[in-house]
């Protein structure tokens, strides 16, 4: 893992939001991850504000000729404009956020759809990311994400590595916004046994609370 500390002295972490993606709500690994991260946040930064949005339960549109207008396009139907209201909402809440933090369960070696569906509504080109002559440039900058990924098997070193298609997506999706300061935090082998499992666990949690502790913490 990579903390990164760079921020300027006298930098304040106010608002984060907080993406949760599994389908399986109370038993999921990435959501229980999320929800003591949270916690610790807090903890860590009183008065900080938080809006959290589980699209694996409450889940997102996928694009429909409705939803490309409404994002890639100008739209003009109510359905059109409706779907250009969330797709808004989402926007304004990245935008507002100083922190992102993302929970994400491997499905079939990827992102869940309904995280995918979440990214599909806050790509938007000339909003939060835009091509220029000298290519494609991210336009939501100074900001920190936390991606805290479950899966069953082992992908961050080994024989599965070049399976992985979940990070790096993410990665790849995270940076063309502009959002290039991301730490990982990883329980893996959560098919390996119970001991592996809880090992895994145990060690994402004690990372978590210390980037909740020594790197989130507001500037005194
Ligand atoms: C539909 C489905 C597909 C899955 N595909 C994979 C996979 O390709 N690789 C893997 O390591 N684990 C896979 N898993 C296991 C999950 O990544 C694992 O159960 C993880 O804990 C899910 O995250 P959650 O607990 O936050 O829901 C899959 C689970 C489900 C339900």
């Amino acid at each position: 893992m990579v903390l990164c500390n760079d921020r300027p002295k006298g930098f304040e972490m106010r608002n984060a939001v907080i993406i949760t993606s599994s389908a399986q709500a109370e038993a999921s690994v990435s959501g229980r991850l999320t929800t003591e991260f949270e916690a610790q946040l807090r903890e860590a930064n009183p008065g900080i504000r938080i809006v959290r949005r589980d699209v694996g339960v409450d889940t997102l549109p996928h694009l429909t000729a409705e939803t490309v207008a409404a994002i890639r396009g100008t739209p003009q139907t109510d359905a059109e404009l409706a779907a250009r209201a969330l797709s808004d909402a989402l926007v304004g809440e990245l935008q507002a956020a100083d922190l992102i933090v993302i929970g994400s369960p491997m499905y079939n070696f990827g992102m869940s759809s309904t995280l995918k569906a979440w990214f599909d509504h806050v790509l938007r080109a000339g909003v939060t990311f835009r091509y220029t002559e000298a290519g494609p440039e991210g336009l939501l900058k100074n900001k920190k994400a936390v991606v805290i990924e479950s899966r069953a098997g082992l992908y961050s070193e080994g024989a599965a590595a070049a399976m992985d298609s979940q990070e790096p997506h993410i990665r790849t999706l995270l940076e063309f916004m502009g959002i290039v300061d991301v730490t990982w935090v990883r329980a893996e082998k959560l098919a390996f046994g119970p001991d592996a499992a809880e090992e895994s666990i145990a060690q994402a949690t004690a990372e978590l609370a210390g980037l909740a502790d020594e790197t989130l913490k507001l500037a005194a």
